[in-house]
């Protein structure tokens, strides 16, 4: 299959990167990050999530994050709702889409969302409905889909029963998620081939974290089965409280690098991409995570 044209890069890095950080990153901060990231132009940048606090408390100051930041024309702001309630905080606090998001693994779905999968799919029901009633854009996300921290190996077929479930429930997009890292480039052929079959290509996306360094390698084999859309952490932030010793997801710079590198267009300023990264690794004093970020800042310094 030849390689698509243009890919839709989502920026997570404001909620799956800073999720997982210890220490309270400032209102401000998380603004001031989501302002360049826009600036940088990115049309979909995963922005909050409306979750208990107690479990995330990171991500308690969605609203007044939503509230601070300068919108772009285009950009669609996503966050995660996982049930009624954080729906309508998000509708409150002006975001464009909203993430359901369940797992592959009912041992990850027990310790991400406190309940199995069956269970989760029916949590969702009534956020699906209110979204799509309000004529809001709707993501479903799939975590350990290709290996989880508490079973190991995940079969193929849970995959495509919960690609399938979300379908149902009328998702816009679909989350293939690596949530651990562990995906191979062979493995994610096969998953995003089989996930092709049941639900619009085109609308399936591949969230790929770094943990084992073979997101690039997988983006590249997702590509070449013709998924036009990944997720990725400016500076490589994050990693998910609820998956140990995971890292974060795949560096936006390397991978705008690589399908730059190839002729994708992505309509996104990777010079700006590179300063964001700078400046967010900067303000929560994390070493920057992106290999083409450092080699690009390096070379910009030098110069
Ligand atoms: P629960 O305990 O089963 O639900 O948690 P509950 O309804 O009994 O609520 C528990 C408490 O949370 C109550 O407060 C609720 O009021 C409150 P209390 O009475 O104890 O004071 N609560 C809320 N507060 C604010 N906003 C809400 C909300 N809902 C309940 N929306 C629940 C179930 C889903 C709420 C909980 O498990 C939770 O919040 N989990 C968050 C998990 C999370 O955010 N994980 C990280 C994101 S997932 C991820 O990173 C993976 C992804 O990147 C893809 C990948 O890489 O795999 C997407
Ligand atoms: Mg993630």
């Amino acid at each position: 299959m030849n390689l698509p044209q243009h890919v839709k890069v989502v920026e997570v890095g404001p909620r799956d990167g800073l999720q997982n950080e210890k220490d309270f990153v400032a209102t401000a901060t998380k603004i001031e990050l989501i302002n360049q990231l826009t600036a940088a132009g990115f049309v979909n940048i995963e922005a909050a999530s409306f979750v208990s606090p107690k479990w995330v408390p990171q991500m308690a100051d969605g609203r007044e994050v939503m509230a601070g930041i300068k919108r772009g024309s285009q950009a669609i702001y996503s966050a995660l709702t996982p049930n009624l309630r954080g729906f309508e905080g998000a509708v409150e606090a002006g975001i464009d889409e909203v993430v359901i998001f369940g797992a592959a693994s009912e041992a990850f779905s027990q310790r991400n969302i406190n309940c199995g999968i069956a269970e989760s799919i029916a949590r969702f029901e009534p956020v699906a409905q209110a979204a799509k009633a309000q004529g809001m854009r709707l993501r479903g996300s799939i975590s350990c889909c290709f290996g989880c921290p508490y079973q190991g190996d995940v079969p193929l077929a849970s995959v495509l029963d919960v690609i399938e479930r979300l379908a149902a429930l009328g998702c816009d997009e679909i989350d293939i998620a690596d949530t651990i890292g562990v995906a191979t480039a062979e493995q994610t052929r096969k998953v995003m081939a089989a996930a092709s079959r049941v639900f619009a290509r085109e609308r399936l996306s591949g969230h790929f974290h770094d943990t084992y360094g073979q997101a690039l390698a997988n983006i590249y084999a997702a590509l070449q089965e013709g998924i036009e859309i990944f997720h990725a952490s400016v500076a490589g932030l994050g990693g998910c409280p609820y998956a140990k010793g995971a890292t974060g997801n795949v560096a936006t710079e390397d991978v705008l690098y690589l399908l730059h590198g190839l002729g994708i267009s992505t309509g996104i300023d990777l010079h700006k991409v590179v300063l964001a990264g700078d400046f967010i690794s900067t303000a929560i004093g994390r070493v920057n995570a992106s290999r083409a970020g450092k080699a690009l800042l390096a070379k910009q310094r030098s110069t």
